[in-house]
């Protein structure tokens, strides 16, 4: 099988396209055919070295996917031929990936493979943030920075579904139509409008959500945005730095804080991530949530797919087309 391989930490541009013996299931495991991976900025990451977990090279990056299920271990119940989709920490760009029977979902009829890997990660992460953390409410302003990226546009998508008024905050035009193409109430462009001022003319008493996988010079003034008793969710820090918040600002408003990190909300909140992931699947089989696909990329330029999202390109996700 072919894979893409980072085989020591460096820029996207490092990885190589080898050949690889086929992989073998263990028990509970199943093995993957891939057909479709989907970029998220932490690949980018993990392939620096930079990332917070450290996967030692050799490996191939990618972390969520969809295909079908080429074979299985012992004690696994799916079948040869099954379309699932799943996440996993690396492996996904590659034409074959192995992992636990139990880190699939299978995929519903009519949702093709780009769509199925676009849903993951960013799908959950914004919808455990918004239904589980933020617990938002109908009405709500709900703030999302790097609103046109793969959480910001699913959180934005996923928010207008709640019936929260949406204010998408983004670098460029271009990135602020998509959103309003998707049901945002409102924008503000933070290169060149002031991201306080603005979100505080558009919502009169300031806003109740802010979700933030941005960091960086964002933050602050979005925290300063909110209202009485706000919520402010930090996600990822995709600007490169991460942000001090001086605390009186915190107090003076009576703002509660979170940190919402997939893996560990999944093992700290079991009940709330199955809620969530069930109610999501439902989504994603009625078709009241399809995830927006901005580019698309050969397994062979997986380099340029990961580039297209360090650059600060992509609007919504990126994919990997592989077989
Ligand atoms: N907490 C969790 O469980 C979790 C799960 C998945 C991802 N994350 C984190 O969430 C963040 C976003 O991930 P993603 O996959 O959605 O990435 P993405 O699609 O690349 O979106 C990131 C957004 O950040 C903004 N940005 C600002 N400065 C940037 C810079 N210097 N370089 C790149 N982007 C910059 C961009 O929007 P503008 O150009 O509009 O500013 C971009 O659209 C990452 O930090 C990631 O680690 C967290």
């Amino acid at each position: 099988m072919k894979a893409m391989l980072c085989r020591k930490y460096g820029p996207p541009e490092s990885l190589v396209l080898e050949e690889l013996p086929d992989l073998d299931p263990g028990p509970g495991e199943l093995v993957v055919r891939v057909h479709a991976a989907a970029v998220n900025f932490p690949d980018v990451l993990l392939m620096s070295g930079d990332y917070q977990v450290k996967v030692p090279p050799p490996f191939a990056p990618g972390s969520e996917f969809a295909g079908e299920v080429l074979a299985t271990g012992d004690g696994v119940a799916r079948r040869v031929g099954d379309r699932v989709a799943g996440s996993t920490m690396v492996g996904a760009f590659a034409e074959q990936v192995r992992l636990a029977a139990a880190a699939v979902t299978p995929i519903p009829d009519g949702v093709d493979y780009a769509h199925a890997a676009a849903f993951g990660v960013s799908y959950r992460t914004a919808y455990h943030c918004l239904r589980s953390v933020a617990q938002i409410e109908p009405d709500d302003w709900v703030v999302v920075l790097g609103a046109a990226g793969g959480v910001g546009l699913a959180a934005v998508d996923l928010a207008v579904g709640m019936n929260a008024r949406v204010i998408a905050a983004a670098s460029t035009p271009e990135k602020l139509e998509l959103c309003l193409r998707r049901g945002a109430t409102a924008t503000v462009d933070y290169h060149r409008e002031r991201l306080r001022d603005r979100i505080r003319e558009i919502t009169g008493t300031g806003a109740d959500v802010v979700l933030d996988p941005v960091g960086g010079p964002y933050s602050e003034p979005a925290l300063r945005a909110l209202g009485r008793g706000g919520k402010f969710i930090t996600l990822g820090y995709a600007a490169g730095s991460i942000p001090s918040i001086p605390l009186n600002l915190v107090l003076l408003k009576g703002i509660n804080v979170e940190g919402m990190e997939i893996r560990t909300f999944m093992g700290d909140h079991p009940q709330e991530a199955a809620r969530d992931l069930q109610e999501l699947q439902g989504m994603l089989a009625s078709g009241a949530v399809s995830p927006h696909i901005g580019a698309r990329f050969p397994l062979s330029d997986a380099a340029l797919a990961l580039r297209h999202v360090a650059d600060r390109k992509a609007l919504g996700k990126v994919i990997i087309d592989i077989g």
